[in-house]
């Protein structure tokens, strides 16, 4: 390539290397979206684009929403940026004491980061900062679970149990073990909600207590809904299971809740939904409706007190981002929980939750469909992989839902997965499972 410093080539596909996405495939038939509002996008020729998707987990209000997106503008005009290392603003204050709120129990400190993934490894970090500052420094292996996502860093990458991501970066951390999964299809399939069988599986900790020591293990870290293999709902019980076991054996326990946070399973968290208490929950994506990049790690009291000890003029976390906090997306994060509270967008959540768990299982039956999965505004739609093609069946039907049906899903393997701004009306969901979704499925039959 001839390089003219600052010039673009027009319509060159080429320099962006798209993560988590075959590039070759993309590039030579692009999915591209111009602009949005509210539950659709608009292609570059203008044409409307249901989003299904919620963007990627994240636009829980719908798009381009008039109160946020003036909050983002008067930010970024009043202070564009201010550190949160030794000076600050007001504006992350209010937003952390703001969603300590909503968090449950007594998890009432945040500490702010920019992605979901340095959420997980906040608060692997302080898991392992927590033990060595209680006594506890023999506690330093850190637990995950297989088909668990918690990001592409080292961390996350490390107690996360997708093969894919894993198997081309090295050996990861040390110290690192996984609890077995929580699908059966022959014992779960087609469930609405948590799936009736499952919850001893949690009992798997306690293998690897007996086989590591609790002495050993500093904390577990899971999805309370697996959300990138496929949408795995919890076992009903497992998560009350999983808070037994840590708590007896003095291990902390984290949820992420990057995909979970902010009413997707109809509560704020959803472990108020599951009525359980974790000690840590790490966020992202829905805390700035998608807007602008933030995430974060809520901690219950106690950690935080352990941490404030020592003379107070040193820092007692060597731990942090330059954009942590950053006031343009605290401003984005205070504006989007108040569409959330004005329109009650996760009692919404709640109330649909029935309809779309019946409109999604009318797929049921169909011949390519071996599995459904529903909770929340969450849907996991297994297909019939192509024989030694595994995700071939599902990107062609990725390609003809967006380029044919005006819609966009996500696909993982050879599941779909959908998470809707939580705005979708009830026509909207009829129109997905009754119309578009058995067009989708007879173009890849
Ligand atoms: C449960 C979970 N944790 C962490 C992440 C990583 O978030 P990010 O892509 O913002 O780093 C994701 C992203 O989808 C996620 O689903």
């Amino acid at each position: 390539m001839d390089k003219m410093k600052w010039e673009a080539s027009p319509n060159n596909l080429e320099p962006f290397w798209m993560g988590f996405t075959p590039n070759r495939a993309f590039k030579r038939k692009p999915r591209m979206v111009a602009r949005a509002k509210d539950m659709y996008y608009y292609d570059l020729e203008g044409n409307k684009v249901m989003d299904a998707a919620a963007g990627l987990w994240c636009v829980n209000a719908g798009h381009c929403r008039d109160h946020i997106v003036s909050a983002i503008q008067d930010s970024v005009a009043e202070l564009d940026f201010a550190p949160t290392f030794q000076y600050a603003h007001p504006k992350v204050f209010q937003l952390a004491s703001r969603i300590a709120t909503l968090a449950p129990g007594d998890l009432n400190h945040v500490f702010f980061c920019n992605s979901g993934s340095e959420a997980a490894d906040t608060a692997l970090k302080i898991a392992l900062a927590y033990q060595r500052i209680t006594g506890n420094g023999g506690r330093t292996r850190l637990i995950g679970r297989e088909r668990g996502y918690h990001g592409v860093n080292f961390g996350g990458t490390s107690v996360g149990g997708m093969t894919a991501n894993r198997k081309m970066f090295g050996a990861y951390l040390a110290g690192v073990d996984h609890l077995t999964h929580t699908y059966n299809r022959a014992e779960q399939a087609f469930s609405k909600g948590e799936p009736e069988w499952g919850a001893h599986l949690a009992d798997d900790l306690e293998r690897l207590v007996t086989l590591h020591d609790a002495s050993t293990i500093a904390a577990v870290i899971v999805e309370p809904m697996a959300g990138s293999t496929g949408a795995l709902p919890p076992p009903r019980g497992y998560l009350k299971r999983l808070r037994e076991i840590t708590q007896k054996h003095g291990i902390l326990l984290i949820f992420d809740e990057v995909i979970t946070g902010f009413g997707r399973l109809g509560a704020a968290f959803s472990a108020e939904r599951f009525g359980v208490v974790p000690d840590m929950i790490t966020f992202a994506k829905g805390v700035t409706n998608g807007t602008i990049p933030m995430g974060g790690v809520v901690v219950r009291q106690g950690i935080y007190d352990a941490f404030m000890q020592g003379p107070d003029h040193v820092h007692e976390l060597f731990h942090g981002y330059t954009y942590s906090g950053h006031p343009v997306a605290a401003a984005a994060g205070l504006a989007t929980l108040d569409v959330y509270r004005d329109e009650k967008l996760f009692e919404r959540a709640a109330k649909l939750e029935a309809t779309w768990a019946d409109a999604a299982m009318t797929l049921k039956g169909h011949p390519l469909v071996e599995d459904i999965r529903t909770i929340g505004l969450v849907a996991g739609i297994d297909l019939k992989g192509i024989d030694g093609k595994p995700g071939l069946r599902t990107y062609q039907a990725m390609e003809n839902a967006f380029h044919d049906y005006g819609f966009m899903m996500r696909i993982m393997g050879d599941s779909i997965a959908m998470s809707p701004p939580l705005i979708i009306t009830e026509n909207q969901i009829d129109e997905i499972f009754s119309h578009i979704m058995p067009k989708v499925l007879k173009s890849v039959s």
